[in-house]
């Protein structure tokens, strides 16, 4: 089959175009992302490939309908950008990567971690200035804290393990308990319970309208003051200017992320050049202790070769009419 993949990135054609031609499909590469002025482009393709940015309103469904696709096949894990239940009336299938690489995303998370507790970044900037001063440098040890986990599934359960080999106590709070974190010693607690007690909370929950705003200016008051908030699930999960607030109050300590609500049309891509037009953006970057990766978590060799692989798998399925267990409509 012939695909057409929106928001196409000069780092993932390789993978992808090797994944559909082993499998005897054809990937033709958009650059722009999916939205209702460029929805038009696909038609007379049966099947599109949509990123995290792409819009996949009922609205923007539709007019793919019309034009005739009947597949959507996501390349990532998260689906909170397509509406299912237009897709479903459209009779549009909708299949996605449900797992590529967790150690990708939890390993970046560890890195958020580090980096924010032990002021990498500020240290960097520091040394190239010949500024070897460790004045405002100060950081904790990890063993013997305990990190709040708040979703562990895949991701959560890596991050689970990890922190349980720097010596951490984690807490996690999840409506689904996982076998694996059991074994471990994770101890599962309610979401005020956790974020009271947990010297660091990262969140690897789906976005959904029951976790929209899970952090906001109430759940941020129940934690411990001075606490690190971690967010590589999906920006809306915390209502940023909430947080901006707790950051000046001093009862954040520390904020690490790599997604952002409004990141749509700004992240994966360079706007080196442009005015940041987003006031709580630009706010959240002038923190010292904010740290901010543009949507990176994913971001490995290995990642994107999973990716790529599924993503064709799924169109090789459909092709052949036999959805598999990464269908959601
Ligand atoms: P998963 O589906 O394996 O795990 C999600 C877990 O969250 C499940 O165990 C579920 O029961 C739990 N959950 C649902 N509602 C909850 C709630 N209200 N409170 C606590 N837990 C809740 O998903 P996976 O693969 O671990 O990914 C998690 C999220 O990470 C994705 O939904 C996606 O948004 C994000 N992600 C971010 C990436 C990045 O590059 N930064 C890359 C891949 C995923």
């Amino acid at each position: 089959m012939d695909v057409l993949i929106y928001s196409s990135q000069p780092f993932e054609r390789p993978f992808l175009d090797a994944a559909a031609s082993a499998r005897g499909h054809r990937c033709q590469h958009q650059t722009l992302a999916l939205n209702a002025s460029t929805a038009a482009l696909a038609n007379g393709f049966s099947a599109v490939s949509l990123f995290v940015n792409d819009d996949g309103s009922a609205a923007v469904l539709q007019q793919l309908a019309a034009g005739g696709t009947r597949l959507l096949a996501l390349r990532s894990a998260g689906f909170n950008h397509v509406d299912l239940n237009a897709a479903k009336a459209l009779q549009l299938a909708v299949a996605r990567v449900p797992a590529y690489s967790p150690y990708a995303v939890a390993e970046h998370t560890v890195g958020l971690i580090l980096t924010l507790n032990r002021k990498l970044h500020r240290a960097f900037a520091r040394v190239r200035e010949q500024n070897f001063s460790l004045n405002g440098l100060l950081g904790f040890d990890l063993h013997g804290k305990t990190v709040g986990i708040i979703g562990t599934g895949q991701i959560g359960s890596v991050l689970a393990r990890i922190m349980s080999g720097f010596g951490c106590t984690v807490l996690a709070t999840d409506p689904i308990q996982n076998r694996d974190c059991l074994a471990l010693g994770v101890r599962y607690v309610t979401l005020p319970e956790l974020l009271q007690q947990s010297d660091i909370v990262s969140l690897h929950c789906p976005l959904t309208a029951a976790t929209q705003h899970l952090i906001n200016s109430q759940t941020l008051a129940q934690m411990k003051p001075g606490a690190m908030l971690i967010n590589t699930g999906r920006g809306a999960l915390i209502d940023s200017k909430a947080v901006i607030v707790a950051i000046k109050s001093g009862q954040l300590g520390a904020l690490g992320m790599d997604v952002y609500e409004e990141e749509a049309g700004l992240f994966f891509a360079d706007h080196s050049g442009d005015i940041l037009t987003d006031d709580v953006l630009a706010r959240l970057m002038t923190f010292p202790n904010v740290f901010i990766t543009g949507h990176q978590g994913f971001f490995t060799r290995e990642a994107l070769q999973n990716i790529a692989e599924t993503t064709m798998t799924n169109v090789s399925a459909f092709a052949a009419g036999t959805p598999n267990g990464n269908w959601l409509s």
